[in-house]
This record gives C-alpha cells, structure tokens and sequence, in this order.
C-alpha cells in the first residue's frame, strides 16, 4: 500500500487501546532498522522528519528511503509525518512534498497565536489530504535548536483543549504530562534512586491525561518526549568510552498504561539515538581494526531493529495491527 494518512491507525490504536510508534529517521540505516522491525511484527509505524533531518539528509533522500521502505513492506501501513514544524513553509513545503501528516509546534506562542498558526496549516493540510498534530503546553528539554529549561516547561492545561480542537480543526494533539525530550529527561534532583543506583523519575501525571480525554472523546492524543533511556543501552555506551552518566527517560510500564488511554502516538528519537552509537562504541572497541562502516553501522543498526521490536511487543501494543 502507499504512504498513509495517521487517521485509520489512530482510529483503531485508539479503539484497540494500543499506540502507534512514531520514529525519528534521519540516515538509511535508521529507516531500515525501524522499517525490518515493524515489518517483522505486522506492525503499523510512523516515521518522522525533523527540521534537523531535513537538514542533514536533504528532504529528497528522506522521501526517497521512505518510499523504498513502503515498496518493499507493502503489507504494513507506513505514514510519514513532519515533526515539530516550526512554522506554515515547512509545514507547506513537507505537504506538497508527500509527506501524509505533518506537525505545527506552536507551542512556544501565546494561546491565541498558537490557534490562528494551526488552523491555517490544518486549512492548507486538509485542502490536500493530510492530517495535522499540534502542540499545547511546553515539554522541557532539548528539540532541535530549541532549548526549554525544566522550570520554562508547563503542563496542558485540560480546560483549554476542547475550545483548541474545535476552533483549529486539529486531528491529533500532543500534550505535556511530564515527559520531556532528550536523553537527560529529569536532573538527579527530580528523582529517587532505587536499590541498584538507578534514577526513578517522577510519574507522568496521568490525571491530565485522563481530564484531557474526558473532554475529547475518542480523540487521539500524542506523547513526545518519551525515550526509555534504557541502561541496557547507556551501560554499554559508558562501558566503552562514552560518558552519559545519569540519563534517564520515561519508565516503560508508564508508557504501556498511557497507550492504554487515550495515547494514540508515542515519539521516540533518544532510544534509537542511544542504540546507534551503543553498536557503533561496542563495535570500534571490540574491533580496532575494522574499518568498514557497515561493519559498525550495521551494528548500530542491529541495535535499532531491537529497540524498535522491543517497543511493538513490550511499549506500544501494536504487534499484529498492521
Ligand atoms: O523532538 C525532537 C526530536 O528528537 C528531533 O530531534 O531536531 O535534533 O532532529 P532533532
Ligand atoms: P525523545 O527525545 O524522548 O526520544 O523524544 C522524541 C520526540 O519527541 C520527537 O518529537
Ligand atoms: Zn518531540
């Protein structure tokens, strides 16, 4: 099948209580690892380009990996989506270049002016068949070249959501309920420390979200920010020269609940990040004298293929959806 739309796989994550995972791609590697593993695991997926992909791989080659990933697993929904468009160009440009859902991040603007800009982008999208995420309330953390401290971060406000969603026509909306982007998603302060050292982060609050899908029935609902930062990955980045002490992401059995409720799509760039460069350490220290890249890329891209099924079976619940 072509490129889709998120509309029919949020409808049934949303109904089946699973969510959808949507991947950061950036290089052929990670589109592969991402794609194998869905494709393995009949498993539809989202894959998303950043501002900073786009930059760095040119939209062309993003287009064209995704397009062979959807010829060679025709039998799995595929929908590539534009994350965390700043403003109505990008937006634009990703729409009239193929892309079937994008993002409008208006959250850094005031109410009002974060309503005008997404209902013109859902104006433009809709007029040409793709979906549109936007954004209320502020992640902390870092995306792309924008940097929110965590005490600039604020929770979505619950009360604002149904007059958003009515007045811009939006089909998805992502919200803040404490996860955060990166892989330092909590300062050791914010934290306990359980019985092996590790940092316990404080729970999502799960009371936004359930007052946010109160008041919008059925309607899907978006999490960004939520790597797992799993030591399995960071011990063996800092076990071969790395140096990533106390990251910490969102505890897995919190984001399996919360694709449960309302949580339709779970964004993941920091995991995938983390196992590249896990496999490409490994791989250099255990083999100085390798000097193939798909040597140590491959191993990279090992490691992604693994977190991506590790995600569908364990995370998301989307396993045999597709
Ligand atoms: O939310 C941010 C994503 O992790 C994308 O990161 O802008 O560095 O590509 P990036
Ligand atoms: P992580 O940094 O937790 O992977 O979040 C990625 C994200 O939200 C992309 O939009
Ligand atoms: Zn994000």
């Amino acid at each position: 099948m072509p490129l889709v739309t998120t509309t029919e796989m949020f409808k049934k994550a949303y109904e089946g209580k699973y969510a959808i995972g949507a991947f950061n791609v950036n290089n052929m590697e990670i589109v592969q690892g991402i794609t194998e593993a869905a494709a393995d695991l009949h498993s539809p997926v989202i894959l998303q380009a950043s501002a900073g992909a786009r930059k760095y791989a040119k939209p062309e080659y993003l287009k064209h990996l995704v397009e062979a990933a959807v010829e060679l697993y025709p039998e799995i929904p595929i929908a590539l989506h534009l994350d965390h468009g700043a403003d109505f160009e990008t937006c634009k440009s990703c729409i009239d270049g193929g892309f079937t859902s994008v993002m409008i991040d208006g959250s850094k603007y005031a109410y009002d002016e974060n309503v005008a800009l997404t209902k013109k982008v859902v104006e433009y999208a809709h007029a040409h068949g793709v979906v549109v995420e936007a954004e209320l309330g502020k992640l902390a953390g870092i995306e792309d070249d924008v940097q929110v401290a965590a005490h600039e971060a604020s929770y979505t406000r619950p009360e604002e959501v149904e007059d958003f969603v009515s007045r811009t026509g939006v089909d998805s909306l992502a919200i803040a309920i404490g996860t955060s982007h990166g892989a330092y998603k909590f300062t050791p302060e914010q934290c306990t420390r359980n019985a092996d050292g590790i940092l316990v982060p404080p729970e999502l609050r799960f009371d936004i979200l359930d007052e946010v899908a109160k008041r919008l029935p059925s309607f899907p609902i978006v999490l960004h920010g939520a790597s797992s930062v799993l030591p399995k990955y960071t011990k063996v980045i800092n076990a071969n020269g790395g140096k990533m002490p106390d990251a910490v992401g969102i505890p897995e059995d919190q984001l399996r609940h919360a694709a449960s409720l309302a949580v339709c799509k779970i964004n993941i760039d920091s995991d995938l990040r983390l196992g590249m460069t896990a496999g490409i350490r490994k791989h250099f220290v255990e083999h100085p004298d390798h000097f193939d890249p798909r040597q140590y890329v491959g191993e990279g891209r090992q490691n992604i293929y693994d977190i991506v099924s590790n995600k569908i079976k364990n995370v998301l619940g989307s396993e045999n959806k597709a």
